[in-house]
Formats: C-alpha cells, structure tokens, sequence
C-alpha cells in the first residue's frame, strides 16, 4: 500500500512538472537563444521588411543569371528597382523604429543596388558588376550577423504568467 502511494506521488510530482513546463511556469517569459540585436517592430512591418528582403535576393540571383548571359538592362532595371527608389513611401514610423546603424547599413545596401544599375546603364563592364555584387552582400551578410526582427509585445503574449485560469498557480 505504501509503495503504490510512493508511486502515486511520484506520477503526480512528474505530472505536475510537465504542465508547470507546458504552461512556463518553470521560466519568466519565453527567452530567445538568439543573441542578434532585436529590432523591434509591428507584424505587418515585420512582414512587409522580410517581403523587401527577398526581393533583395531575388534582385541579386537575376543579377547573377543576367550576367551570365550579358544581359546589361535586365541588370539596371532589376538593380534599380531595389534601390534607393524602393525607400520611397517607408512610413517614418517605421523608419523611427529602426536603430541608426541597421537603418544606414539599410541605405548603403540600396544604394550599392543603384550602384550596380548604374554600372550596367554605362559601361556594363562584367568584372565590375561581380565586384559590386560582392560587395553588395557583405552588406547583407553584416546585417544578418548583427540583427534580427522582434514583433512588438511578442514577450507578452502566450500564457498569462499573473494567475492561469485553471489552477490559480502564482509564478515563482
Ligand atoms: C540593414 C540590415 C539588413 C540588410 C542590409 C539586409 N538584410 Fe536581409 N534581413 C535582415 C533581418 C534583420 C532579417 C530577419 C532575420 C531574422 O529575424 O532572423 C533578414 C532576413 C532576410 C531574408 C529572409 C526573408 C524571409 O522571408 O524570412 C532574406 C532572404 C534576406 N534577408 C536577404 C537579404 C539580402 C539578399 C540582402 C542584401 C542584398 C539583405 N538581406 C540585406 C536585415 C538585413
């Protein structure tokens, strides 16, 4: 009989684990491992700066398939598109949020993307546009390695950490 309540206690203690890590009462708020600096905005902006980014990949690999096939105005006008004529409209509540250093490593990368445009409207000179093009994405890959996009409130939402409904447990 004893042994069947060691047991028991032993299930309801495991069981009891499981929902306080379900539910995380085991930590004060979900914590990202990421250790990039977060840049935090709203959802659709969110969705609207990863939108521009893979139009900037995009951008580069039509670049590189043009190249090959010495296609100077599929170059410029993709290039240029991406330049610092796709900043127009940002709302400046958006550009407000945006720390100064990500916002002018921003700025360079599309204007860098006009750089390229316009080396291929002149001289069109194959090697130059490679040298660009590589410079172009150490822009990218410096951003990459430094930041990272945060959804405002994102800490707060999942289980209310205050009380939960169900069993009244206080976080410790
Ligand atoms: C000023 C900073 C910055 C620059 C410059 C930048 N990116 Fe990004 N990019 C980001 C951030 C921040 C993310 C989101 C990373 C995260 O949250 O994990 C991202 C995400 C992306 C993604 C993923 C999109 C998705 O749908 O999830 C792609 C693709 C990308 N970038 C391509 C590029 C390319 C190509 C370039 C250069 C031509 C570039 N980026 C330049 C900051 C930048």
């Amino acid at each position: 009989m004893k042994k069947i309540s060691w047991i028991l206690n032993i299930g309801l203690l495991v069981t009891l684990g499981a929902v306080l890590y379900k539910y995380n009462f085991v930590k004060s708020a979900p914590e990202s491992t990421d250790m990039r600096q977060a840049v935090v905005v709203s959802a659709p902006e969110r969705d609207a700066l990863l939108e521009e980014m893979r139009w900037f990949l995009e951008t580069v690999q039509g670049s590189m398939v043009a190249l090959s096939e010495d296609e100077m105005g599929t170059i410029a006008e993709l290039n240029s598109a991406s330049g610092m004529r796709a900043t127009v409209g940002t709302p400046q509540a958006l550009t407000d949020k945006l720390p100064e250093e990500f916002r002018l490593l921003g700025v360079s990368t599309h204007q860098l993307f006009d750089g390229i445009a316009q080396e291929a409207t002149d001289m069109g000179d194959p090697a130059v546009i490679t040298e660009q093009i590589g410079g172009l994405l150490a822009n990218c890959t410096t951003c990459h390695a430094s930041y990272r996009f945060e959804i405002e409130g994102a800490q707060a939402k999942g289980v209310n950490l205050a009380i939960h409904p169900v069993c009244k447990l206080q976080p410790t």
